[in-house]
């Protein structure tokens, strides 16, 4: 499907939960978010018949974020809810791999294709001071396991505050190149201020190209991270909510203050 500046939309992200194992500094406040009320959490069921829906209209591929997607119980059973629909030719999550170690054979079982591995830095201290309490040996272990469980290609998501030359980026630059995983550095951003940077070496961050919609934990699609616009999914048939998002897609994001990182899922 196109949108009104001919942007094929192929792309849509899927948030499943706005919780989170972790506090990274630039994503959530320490003591933690106002959670959305388990009840307004869309069902597997929802998103899943949202997602036929949208695969109908043209999506090819999905990811699935969170907050942290594992912390949201079952989640492997929404993959291979999701995997049953055949037209879709990528099927993604994006993780902090905290648990991954548990879910990764499940996972691939499941139908999940791939993942991306949030990794800031490979320093144990620095991992726990920007994480706010995280322990990076359970990562490098989820890591492990989702190459074994053959998720690949992997790719690590690093944020950085300036630029790749940064100490911490080259050194997950060179762990990323010494065990075959894709390194990508990530602009932090600040969706507030409209401070919106680039994916180096992907996709995010370039409006011009930009393929994605976005559905939040609570059934909000949403046609831009940069934007508060969007529509509720249970109010209005799937394919209308989709034609309206499409329809209202900016052509360029200015700043959200409705929407965060931890619930709309970077
Ligand atoms: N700026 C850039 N990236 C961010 N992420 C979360 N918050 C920010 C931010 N403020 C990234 C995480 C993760 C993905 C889900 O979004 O690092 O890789
Ligand atoms: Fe959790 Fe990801 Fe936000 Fe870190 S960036 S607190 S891992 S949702």
């Amino acid at each position: 499907m196109l949108d009104n500046f001919n942007r094929q939309i192929n792309y849509l992200r899927i948030s499943i939960t706005d919780r989170c194992n972790l506090r990274c500094v630039y994503c959530m406040p320490e003591e933690g978010i106002k959670l959305v009320d388990h009840s307004s959490i869309l069902s597997f069921e929802e998103i899943t018949e949202f997602t036929k829906t949208a695969v109908r209209m043209g999506i090819r591929k999905v990811r699935i974020t969170g907050g942290e997607p594992l912390a949201r119980r079952r989640a492997v059973d929404l993959v291979r809810m999701l995997s049953g629909i055949k037209e879709i030719k990528d099927l993604s999550m994006t993780t902090n791999a905290i648990l991954l170690t548990k879910y990764a054979q499940d996972l691939k079982q499941a139908g999940l294709m791939r993942v991306n591995i949030s990794l800031d830095s490979i320093d144990p201290e620095k991992y726990r001071t920007i994480t706010r309490g995280g322990e990076i040996q359970k990562v490098f272990d989820g890591i492990n396991s989702a190459i074994a469980a053959g998720l690949s290609p992997i790719k690590i998501n690093c944020v950085i505050k300036k630029n790749i030359d940064e100490p911490d980026a080259a050194a997950v630059q060179k762990y990323c190149d010494e065990n075959g995983l894709i390194a990508r550095f990530i602009d932090e951003m600040d969706i507030e201020k409209g401070q919106f940077g680039i994916v180096h070496g992907g996709s995010g961050g370039d409006c011009a190209n930009c393929n994605r919609l976005r559905l939040t934990s609570d059934g909000f699609l949403k046609p831009c991270l940069f934007s508060d616009i969007s529509f509720n999914i249970r109010e209005m048939d799937y394919a209308s909510a989709i034609k309206l998002a499409l329809d209202q897609k900016p052509e360029c994001g200015l700043n959200s203050y409705s929407n965060k990182f931890y619930n709309t899922g970077g």
